[in-house]
């Protein structure tokens, strides 16, 4: 290729479109057919492509440290292109597909010289031409060097593999945001170094540069720490709640078996690498001073006096424990950081902050004696002196700290970072109060709610979040007025409370942090969902290639809507039922069998009850259910008061079957004394019904149970309506 970093920068609008041999332009090319995602800022079609040989070099023009990236897109161009692709260390040697580092200036040119106004920092742009000669990826920096490379594995892609020629084109792209983020919660469930490795290659894949890693939690503590050892050894392993796992006695301890594990600092260090390799930053998270009852467990000198824990709790939710305020306490928890801080080596150390409860420190006699020693005035004040007292510590290493948006109740420096999950008003008051923010919404950034109610779907949090739910959300709020530039970008947050595997881990990211990625790489001025719709199919089949199990049914990708089953039919999913209320949905997976699949159910854990719309009621003889317990392991706080317990007669508890709503007469009732027993879902005696003559050929149905308390909470799993014979 006869490309010059010195022509480029000396010739203007004619060499820009010229580059590299002088051919001409062709029309523009509209993006959807090179299936890119995130969209590029401007596309443009040569009317020469690239006839390519069986083997491909690319040069990386000098640039040493961006070998083993190019070797991997080398080995992933290779996979679909049927060809090799070697990467050549040499400068000199030129190549079918050349990466050149130049300066800011040369790309600010070329930019311009495409009619685009390039920013003062050229910082991860780059430009991809594609014409006779080959291809040619220039940038300012290395990540600018990488993005394109990514975006020619994209585009190639998109072409058959044996395609002789690829198309004509000169790309020039930058991105919106400089934060383009992902969350992944390793507390709740754990996943492993491979997948979390992979699941940055996917992540660059598409653009993305933040990594956020939750690390520590009520439930675990995931990160080895030499000094406490007992933080991961104890902290890091629970007994899974339910019937199943209590039963499931392991034979070296005589106990029942734990989940869990922690990461070594020596793995820690393999992924910040790893993230290093794909150009992404690592933050890990510590929460303070909530979210801290495993820490506890391991260390209960660190929790409030009378508020000891016994063991690493199975429940989710927001639990009371939290850390005390003694000198220890502090000096324990900058003993962590200074632990944390070497072996992440990126600028920012999340604090948490989040969903504190002020009850264990108001009982306590000894913390208000300690709040009179520290000039601590109220209860509030206690959470914001341990974030500002640690934003100290980590300002003096160096580091920048980010919380979620409860942290702005604290006095912290403007450079501290506030990452806005209650809404996005956290956002718009921290850009106000001059800190840099990060949106993460929740419900519409938060990737653990279920994509879709189809029956075989993932467990997770009610209230379907779709693709297009997260390409509709605005990154820049018109309410941040004169402060967008404060907004450093988004992040999806995946919280895997409900996410046990690896594989739904994948499928819950998948395609959704697509959308994220369009979103904090190209502007709204370039983004339409009709077009993104459109490349989508594309970039499922890319993630499929890449081995992601991707959800990628329509109703998650296009909002069709569900197609619930004919009225006429006589069985009903769990999922094909309505709820009779939305005050704490969720997709819970069955605790049994331990081994193989496990039912997942539908239900508001505050109202366990579904109602079948128009049910088929001529010559309805008798109900078959299907019904799952799960465990009530839900940290709810005052709101227990409000679950809807049906008081059962005697014993066991029934499945109650009403006419017309909820308030209706029972037609038919079975009783749960045959489920009891089993913790996976049982079939129920069939429930005779008992109907009036005029009962009329439909009606709703409604289903609950009666039972004895909250725990455990039942659920439907199918409904079968049987008719008499004619
Ligand atoms: C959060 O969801 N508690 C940040």
């Amino acid at each position: 290729m006869k490309v010059s970093v010195n022509g480029l920068l000396s010739c203007g609008l004619a060499c820009m479109f010229l580059l590299p041999t002088g051919q001409a332009l062709a029309e523009s090319a509209p993006s959807t057919g090179l299936s890119l995602v995130p969209r590029p800022l401007l596309a443009q079609s040569l009317v020469d492509g690239f006839r390519p040989g069986p083997r491909l070099v690319i040069d990386i023009g000098g640039v040493e440290s961006i070998a083993d990236s190019a070797n991997w897109l080398a080995e992933l161009i290779s996979a679909h292109s049927g060809r090799d692709v070697v990467v050549s260390p040499s400068p000199k040697q030129g190549g079918d597909i050349q990466l050149l580092l130049v300066s800011e200036e040369a790309m600010r040119d070329r930019f311009a010289a495409g009619g685009l106004a390039p920013a003062e920092k050229m910082t991860e742009a780059y430009s991809l031409a594609v014409d006779s000669d080959g291809v040619v990826i220039l940038a300012a920096d290395e990540p600018g060097l990488f993005y394109g490379m990514t975006t020619l594995w994209q585009m190639l892609f998109a072409l058959n593999a044996e395609a002789s020629e690829w198309p004509g084109l000169l790309l020039l792209d930058a991105p919106e945001f400089s934060w383009r983020g992902l969350m992944l919660d390793s507390a709740r469930h754990m996943q492993s170094v491979e997948f979390i490795k992979q699941y940055l290659d996917w992540m660059s894949l598409h653009k993305l540069n933040m990594f956020h890693w939750h690390l520590t939690d009520d439930q675990a503590w995931r990160l080895e720490i030499k000094k406490y050892p007992r933080l991961a050894g104890i902290g890091g392993y629970r007994v899974p709640a339910g019937e199943a796992p209590r039963a499931d006695i392991d034979p070296a301890t005589g106990k029942p078996r734990l989940y869990g594990g922690y990461y070594t600092q020596d793995q820690m260090r393999e992924v910040v690498s790893h993230a290093k390799r794909r150009y992404i930053t690592v933050v890990p998270e510590i929460d303070v001073p909530g979210h801290a009852t495993a820490a506890i467990a391991a260390y209960p000198e660190l929790g409030v006096t009378g508020h000891g824990v016994q063991r690493v709790p199975a429940s989710w939710g927001i639990f009371d424990n939290v850390f005390n305020l003694e000198e220890t306490t502090f000096e324990f928890l900058e003993d962590v950081l200074s632990e944390v801080v070497e072996i992440f080596p990126g600028p920012f150390v999340h604090l948490g902050g989040d969903e504190v409860e002020t009850g264990q420190w108001a009982g306590s006699d000894r913390t208000r004696e300690r709040m009179t020693e520290l000039g601590i005035n109220d209860l509030q004040s206690v959470q914001n002196y341990y974030v500002e007292r640690l934003q100290k510590f980590l300002d003096a290493h160096g580091k920048r700290v980010i919380g979620w948006d409860e942290i702005l109740q604290s006095d912290l420096p403007p450079h501290s970072v506030v990452m806005s999950w209650r809404g996005v008003e956290g956002a718009i008051e921290a850009a106000a109060k001059g800190h840099a923010t990060v949106l993460s919404p929740a419900p519409t950034l938060y990737l653990d709610h279920i994509q879709t109610t189809a029956a075989d779907a993932p467990p997770g949090r009610g209230g379907v979040i779709t693709v297009r739910d997260i390409y509709e959300f605005d990154p820049l709020p018109e309410s941040l007025g004169e402060n967008r530039d404060l907004v450093l970008g988004l992040q999806g947050n995946l919280w895997t409370e409900h996410v046990r595997t690896e594989s739904r881990a994948a499928y819950m990211t998948w395609p959704r942090a697509t959308a994220i990625a369009e979103l904090g790489w190209s502007a709204a001025a370039n983004r339409d969902w009709d077009d993104f719709a459109g490349r989508l199919p594309d970039a499922v089949r890319r993630l499929d290639r890449l081995g992601v199990a991707a959800a990628d049914d329509d109703q998650a990708l296009y909002r069709r809507p569900l197609a619930v089953a004919e009225s006429y039919s006589f069985r009903r999913e769990d999922r094909e039922l309505e709820l009779c209320s939305q005050s704490i949905v969720l997709a819970l997976e069955d605790d049994a069998p331990l081994e193989g699949e496990r039912e997942s159910y539908l239900v508001d854990i505050q109202n366990p009850c579904w109602i079948w719309r128009n049910a088929p009621m001529t010559s309805l003889r008798a109900i078959r259910a299907s019904v799952g317990q799960l465990p009530f392991n839900f940290e709810i706080g005052e709101a227990i008061q409000n679950v809807v317990v049906e008081a059962a007669e005697g014993e066991y508890g029934s499945l109650r079957v009403r006419l017309g709503n909820c308030d209706g007469p029972v037609i038919a009732e079975t009783s749960l004394a045959t489920a009891l027993d089993n913790p996976a879902a049982t079939v129920l005696p069939p429930a005779e019904v008992k109907l009036t003559p005029d009962a009329g050929a439909s009606a709703d149905l409604c289903f609950t149970f009666s039972r004895n308390g909250v725990d455990p909470i039942w659920v439907i799993d199918w409904i079968e309506l049987e008719r008499a014979a004619p």
